[in-house]
């Protein structure tokens, strides 16, 4: 996601702010840009790495200091030159760096417009620093006040740095969603500003971590003024003594990115929805889909193609738009599509799953069904990536980077976008009553508060995993849309423990893999009390009859299964349709204590790669 960072002090700002965008990459980015204040406003911006921006700054360019950066990961507009921040009004008296999604930026920027500000960028930032502008000149006052006056008027999330050339000797910042903290120089001599702490920890240890709707203004020599957006009243902040150190706080106190990004999924599902999901209204809004709506409603066939993790969670689609859309699906491997001369009409419509985007299989069969006719839409991770743009339409997850080479977050966003798809194709379609649709619309809405509840027994399956360190295998079992969670299951365990794994649909035990079942040997069943329950528990009946260890994930408040398992993780109440959004929870994390036990290299597992974009 986006990174900001900005000085304001005696040091030299280049040197301080391309330093705290060096601090800042791991967070994943494609552009980079920063402001420097001496006599006049500098900004110096590119596509690229931050080697990048250095390589357009000359030595006579890099006076000043005052400054902001940022690093950007993009969600509105590409990544290119103009699109990367900092952004300046139309005036060019106010800068601003942005990291957060402002949802309402079309309807403000049509106000503006109207109003006669121009734009250079598709961002939404642009909008946001115009808006300030446009309430500082309406309010004839001073940044903060408009600052702050302009923050009420916008819906989404932001953590910003605002600066006003006409009153330099201070920085605005404001949160909301987005982090941002404080580092706080000696005497208030000068301040650090940054969406963590990795860009000043090394000069000072004394943050503070504004809270959301709160502003602040940064002025050397001064205390720290914080105040709130809603009503501008004072706040008298907490300030914190540091004590991690710079690896920790990249992971934000995660031992690794993996265990970091299993907890990002509420807010990452939260993200991915955002805009979309409007339960409230009662509609899904989409608008790659909708412009080729047409095509979605007359397509003979969807065929979803996809490798690794993205490929499971194409399984789950099809479960979910042939339930409730009645078009038929097809899951494809890419790299089985790609090669077997397959039948393509333009009749069809393909779906390109990809967390990167980057795929080198995916990619080349997009390009193929492309050339047979098919309409393809892209659902990446990754804005501007191959993928996405050699898609006709598209929607991007907003999961953020996912920096763990084992896929997480990107698996859960993925079925939720692809969810919300189905159940806006069924809508139009005419096949899903407005009673299903709105409980389904409904439940989405809960689904990141009951990750939340399952991730708080990250203690519990710990412990589990305990008892499977030395396990050859493991076998992972799942009916209907956890099937493809079993499988899913099975992955994550063997690309980061290295422990050779199996994922199955519970039926098939009787085809081959009951063979396998000895005393002891660890049989993960995701067993929830929807669809066909009693045929899982007859599954699990004939392990324990051959003396199988049993993990089983079950639905809270089951009674039968948690008399036969060995140990069972509790999940909440939810729709068949929706929980692999939640039984996929426990076995993340069940794989990643087990990997970590063994010692396994957990971000980096041997072998892999986060984007295989070779063949
Ligand atoms: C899953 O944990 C792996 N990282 C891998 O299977 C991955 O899902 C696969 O390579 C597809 O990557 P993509 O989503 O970026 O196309």
């Amino acid at each position: 996601m986006c990174g900001i960072t900005g000085y304001i002090g005696d040091r030299d700002a280049y040197s301080v702010v391309v330093k705290g965008l060096q601090r800042l990459e791991y967070r994943g980015y494609d552009s980079a840009g920063i402001m420097l204040f001496d006599k006049d406003v500098q900004v110096h911006k590119t596509k690229g790495k931050v080697v990048d921006l250095q390589a357009i700054i000359s030595k006579e360019n890099r006076q000043g200091n005052i400054g902001i950066g940022h690093t950007r990961w993009a969600t509105h507009g590409v990544p290119n030159d103009v699109n990367s921040h900092p952004h300046t009004s139309n005036s060019e008296n106010l800068t601003i760096v942005h990291n957060g999604i402002i949802e309402n930026y079309d309807k403000i920027k049509a106000e503006l417009s109207k109003r006669g500000y121009v734009f250079h960028s598709d961002t939404d930032t642009e909008v946001l620093v115009n808006l300030i502008e446009e309430v500082q000149k309406q309010k004839q006052c001073k940044l903060a006040k408009a600052v702050q006056l302009a923050l009420k008027d916008v819906i989404g999330a932001y953590a910003i740095a605002v600066f006003d050339k006409q009153n330099p000797a201070e920085i605005v910042v404001a949160k909301l969603g987005s982090p941002l903290a404080i580092g706080i120089g000696e005497n208030n001599a000068e301040f650090f500003i940054a969406s963590d702490a990795s860009p000043f920890i090394e000069y000072t240890k004394n943050a503070i971590y504004l809270e959301d709707e709160e502003l602040a203004i940064v002025k050397a020599g001064c205390e720290i003024e914080v105040r709130k957006v809603n009503d501008d009243s004072e706040v008298n902040p907490l300030i914190h003594a540091l004590d991690m150190d710079l690896s920790q706080i990249e992971k934000e106190g995660f031992d690794h990115f993996m265990l970091k990004e299993i907890y990002e999924q509420p807010k990452a599902i939260i993200d991915t929805y955002r805009g979309r999901l409007l339960a409230n209204e009662g509609i899904v809004r989409m608008a790659g889909i909708e412009e080729y709506i047409e095509k979605f409603k007359s397509a003979d066939r969807i065929i979803i193609i996809a490798c690794g993790t993205s490929w499971h969670a194409g399984l789950v689609a099809e479960y979910i738009f042939e339930e409730i859309t009645r078009v038929p699906v097809e899951v494809e491997y890419a790299s089985e599509f790609r090669y077997r001369n397959p039948i393509i009409t333009e009749k069809d419509v393909v779906i390109a799953i990809s967390q990167s985007g980057e795929t080198a299989d995916s990619l080349a069969a997009i390009k193929m069904a492309k050339e047979k006719g098919a309409l393809v839409f892209g659902v990446c991770n990754v804005v501007g990536s191959s993928i996405s743009r050699e898609s006709h339409a598209g929607a991007y997850t907003h999961a953020g980077p996912e920096i763990g080479v084992a896929s997480t977050k990107a698996f859960t966003t993925q079925i939720t976008l692809l969810t919300l798809m189905a159940l806006k194709l069924a809508k139009e379609k005419g096949n899903i009553s407005n009673s299903n649709f709105h409980a389904y619309l409904q439940s989405m809405e809960l689904i990141p508060s009951k990750v939340e509840k399952i991730l708080e027994q990250n203690e519990k399956i710990k412990a589990i995993a305990a008892d499977f360190l030395e396990t050859p295998s493991c076998l992972y079992l799942g009916r209907g849309y956890n099937f493809p969670v079993a499988l899913e299951g099975a992955l994550k365990l063997k690309e980061i423990s290295y422990i050779h794994a199996e994922g199955y649909p519970a039926a098939e035990m009787k085809h081959g893999p009951i063979a396998l079942i000895e005393e002891n040997y660890p049989v993960i069943v995701v067993a929830i009390s929807k669809g066909h329950y009693e045929k899982v528990v007859s599954n699990i009946q004939e392990i324990k009859s051959r003396k199988g260890k049993i993990i089983a994930v079950v639905t809270e408040g089951d009674v039968t299964v948690k008399e036969m398992a060995d140990c069972v993780i509790e999940i909440p109440e939810v729709e068949e349709a929706l929980s692999p959004l939640l039984t996929t929870i426990p076995l993340q994390l069940l794989s990643y204590h087990i990997a970590v036990a063994r010692g396994c290299n957990v971000d980096q597992p041997r072998n892999l790669a986060k984007s295989v974009t070779v063949e």
